[in-house]
Parts: C-alpha cells; structure tokens; sequence
C-alpha cells in the first residue's frame, strides 16, 4: 500500500501585524517571514514526520527551492513533483497579535496541472493506495475520477471551499476532514451535528471528520460518533494547524490505530503546530507529540 498526496505547494510570505487590515487602511507590519507551506505540502511534511512514507505530486516554479528542500528535510518523496519555468504559487498571510490569521492565495503552478500529468503520475499506484487531495490544484474532479477507477481510496479535505468542487464526484471520496465553514458551504448547515448528518446522508460511503477549532473535533462513519476535545495552549500562529490535524490523522488510520487514538494524536500534533510561527516549520516530529501526549497525563 502506498500513499500519495497530490496538492499545492507555497511560499507563505507572513507578515506580523497589530490587527487584520481593513478595506481602505495601511498599516505597517513589524516583521516578514518567508515560510514552505500551502496546504498539500503541509499535509504530506505532516504525513511524513509522523512517520508514514509519502509521496507528494505537484507543481513548483522558479521560486520552489525552498519548498523542495522542506520536502527533503522532512523526507517527503519528490519523484512525482516537476517544476516550470514561472512563478509558483505563493501566499500573503497576515498574522495579527491574537494569532489569527488570514491568507491571499496565488495559485501560480499549482494551477498548472495538465491530464499528462496526472495520468503520469497515477500509472504509479493502484488499488488499495491512499490519494490525499485539498482544492488548492486544478484538475481535482479528474484527478478523482481516474483515481476511483483504480480503486484508491481518496481522502479530501474540501479546502479552500469554491464553486470548483461542484464540478467533483464526491461521491467518490472515501473520508473527508473539514472545518465546520466547509461543512455549512457543502450541507448548508451551520450545527455540527446537522453537518454530519447531512454529510452522512449525501455521501453514505464516506466518513468525516469535522474540526471546530477551539471546540474540538468529531469523527462520524454515519452510525458511530467520537470527540475529540482540542489541547490548550498559547497561540502563537494558526497557520497550518488545521494541516497538522489532517496528516496526523490520516497518518494514524493508515498505521491502523483507533479513532479515538488517531484524533488525539492529531488533536496534540495540532496544538504543538499552533504554538509555533510559519506553516510547514511548525509540524513537529511523531516523538514530540508522543512525549508531549505522556507529558500530559
Ligand atoms: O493551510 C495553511 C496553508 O494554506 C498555508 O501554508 C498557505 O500556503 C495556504 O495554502
């Protein structure tokens, strides 16, 4: 069984700022970092250092240097990304002194997926292998289709949420991890539990993971619910976090521990990323997360 995600890769330029800027207002901020991240690597450096070999596919530009060495780093397998000659995608966060945060995206080569491509990379994997997908790539509803028909099981995190999923069977998918603004955009509902009920009744092959920030997280296959309540700590930069959870999780399910087992994991390796700056520096490794689990008992 292998494992292969196939999404974005970023430079995340953050900067530090007082409050979130406003329409009309200029305000300076005290610090840029330049950080790897977008949400598909972030997942796969997640994956990785939870210890689950993982290949990633995507594609950087002439700026990815540092997004090929995060996946080296992390040992991230890099045989399925390419690289053209333009400029990669990339972000502009804005950190605010409470830690929020809000993210312009700039699609660059993540949005340069071609059928080649994918028909390229999937010759690789067949039944029974993992697909990892989020929304920050172009070609998603094929990459989908041609992935059911090899029979992988297709986990997606729906996220950024756009009319581009419309256009994806998702019926297809084998488990979705989405917050709960993904949950009310998919089923209208904006109760958690009306969310994994209409999700359950949509998608009755599924099952999801929904995640509520401060208030924690719940696992439903459509007859059994698990919560998962989040770890304190002082935030520092939310960025990531929600990636952290998803690797882990799924890093877990692979590995064949419990829900319950796999949530905490991912609720801890969560808590750590958010108390750390920038999105891929802030994954800690499989033993930080099991010595700060033991630490806490
Ligand atoms: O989920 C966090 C990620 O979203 C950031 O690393 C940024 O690149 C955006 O894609």
């Amino acid at each position: 069984m292998k494992v292969l995600n196939y999404g974005s890769l970023n430079v995340d330029y953050v900067y530090t700022v007082d409050h979130i800027i406003v329409g009309g207002e200029t305000e300076h901020s005290s610090k840029l970092e330049v950080f790897s991240g977008g949400k598909g690597l972030n997942q796969s450096i997640a994956l990785a250092k939870a210890g689950v070999p993982v290949y990633h596919a995507g594609i950087v530009g002439i700026d990815g240097d540092i997004l090929l060495e995060a996946c080296e780093d992390a040992g991230v397998n890099k045989k399925y990304i390419r690289r053209l000659p333009v400029k990669g995608g990339h972000t502009m966060i804005q950190v605010d002194k409470n830690a929020q945060n809000c993210i312009i995206l700039y699609g660059g080569t993540n949005q340069m997926q071609t059928k080649e491509f994918v028909d390229e990379v999937l010759a690789d994997f067949g039944e029974g292998d993992y697909l990892i997908l989020q929304n920050e790539i172009n070609m998603l509803d094929y990459i989908i289709d041609k992935a059911y028909e090899k029979k992988m099981k297709i986990i997606l995190n729906p996220s950024p949420f756009d009319e581009k999923l419309d256009n994806c069977d998702l019926g297809k998918i084998y488990l979705f991890l989405l917050n709960e603004i993904e949950g009310e955009q998919i089923t209208g509902y904006k109760d958690k539990d009306q969310i994994l009920n209409a999700m359950a009744d949509k998608f009755p092959n599924a099952r999801f993971v929904l995640t509520l920030g401060s208030d924690g997280a719940f696992y439903y296959d459509g007859k059994v619910k698990i919560f998962q309540d989040i770890f304190k700590v002082k935030a520092v930069d939310t960025t990531a976090a929600g990636d952290t959870f998803t690797g882990y999780f799924i890093a877990a399910m692979i590995e064949g521990r419990s829900v319950s087992d796999a949530l905490r994991m991912a609720a801890k390796a969560s808590s750590i990323a958010v108390s750390r700056p920038g999105a891929t520096p802030s994954i800690p490794t499989v033993d930080e997360v099991k010595k700060s689990l033991i630490d806490h008992r």
